[in-house]
């Protein structure tokens, strides 16, 4: 067979135990499957970088029982690459064959046609073995590049938290980025950051102007768009596929109820679907808009479960 007829990747993710129910909503709305393992495969391709809990994403190119046979294969397909390295992908906690990664590497390095790099190389073939099966492809693996988004210039200490951020993106584009997605209560644009550097169409809004400008201040600092608009949510008149409305709540804004159900009439006459998060379980609110909720999530910001926001994913 040969190895350009294979369409199909090994993802690997990670998580803390306290984000889990985060990353399987996540992996739904990329993949539409629901995950078992921190393993799976899928056809569709999605850059690891874009998640915050996808670490690899292996394009499978060779697959065998026998290792050997790998060996073979890029010696008979004459594979050719410059500027290339081979990893040894450790997809599972104690997997015996990642102690002999480097060894496993070298041999199938050795018998790929150009020079290798292992500073800044062009090119990763990746090789791995689950279940059975040595796989053998190319490797792209998440670089964390996105947490200097960590270090921007402004922030609240009600700002999202950055994998939080990520992840409703995902829930909201599907890894589309065809789709149009506003942010219309953006704060000081932690999930706009998010959107520029994954490469999501997408606008924010923002009622205060001083946080306006502290949120295109963040954007400039990381050479994103400036795509933030002064504004109450109401005068939006252009649509959207989707919607991610963080809402002013509780202790954390002085918002009124009012205000918060005119955030959620407007979200849903301006967007096809809305996704929608709270630090309060604000179910009857979106009830009562005769939203129908598709989806839900319950994640704390850190460990200690000190501060839980609820995710509702509305059409
Ligand atoms: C919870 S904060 C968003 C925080 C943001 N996700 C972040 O991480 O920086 C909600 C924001 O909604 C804004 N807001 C409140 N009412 C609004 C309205 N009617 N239209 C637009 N923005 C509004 C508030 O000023 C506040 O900055």
């Amino acid at each position: 067979m040969s190895y350009t007829e294979y369409n199909e990747y090994i993802y690997n993710v990670n998580y803390q135990v306290y984000e889990k129910d985060l990353c399987v909503l996540e992996i739904k709305s990329l993949f539409n499957c629901s995950i078992q393992d921190k393993v799976f495969f899928s056809n569709k391709e999605v850059n690891p970088y874009i998640s915050p809990f996808l670490k690899n994403r292996l394009k499978i190119i060779y697959k065998t029982s026998c290792f050997l046979d790998i060996l073979e294969f890029v010696e008979n397909e004459k594979i050719t690459a410059q500027d290339f390295m081979v990893k040894y992908l450790e997809l599972f906690t104690g997997d015996n064959n990642a102690k002999k990664g480097k060894e496993i590497s070298k041999k199938i390095g050795l018998r790929i046609t150009g020079f290798p790099c292992f500073s800044n190389p062009k090119t990763i073939f990746g090789v791995t073995f689950y279940k059975g099966i040595w796989y053998f492809g190319t490797l792209v693996s998440n670089n964390s590049k996105w947490k200097e988004h960590n270090s921007k210039p402004y922030s609240y200490s009600s700002s999202l938290g950055i994998n939080i951020a990520k992840v409703l993106l995902n829930i909201a584009g599907n890894g589309d980025f065809s789709k149009k997605i506003i942010d219309p209560c953006c704060g000081v644009g932690t999930v706009l950051l998010e959107g520029f550097f994954a490469g999501y169409d997408i606008i924010g809004w923002e009622l205060k102007s001083k946080v306006a400008d502290n949120a295109r201040g963040n954007l400039l600092y990381f050479n994103y768009p400036p795509k933030v608009t002064t504004g109450d949510i109401k005068d939006i008149d252009e649509t959207f596929d989707a919607s991610i409305v963080d809402l002013p709540y509780g202790n954390f804004s002085n918002t009124t109820e009012d205000n918060e159900m005119k955030i959620i009439r407007n979200a849903k006459r301006i967007s096809k679907k809305l996704v929608l998060v709270s630090s309060e379980n604000i179910t009857n609110e979106i009830v009562k808009e005769n939203l129908k909720i598709i989806d839900y999530c319950k994640v704390s910001k850190k460990e200690t479960k000190s501060f839980n926001r609820y995710i509702w994913v509305c059409q």
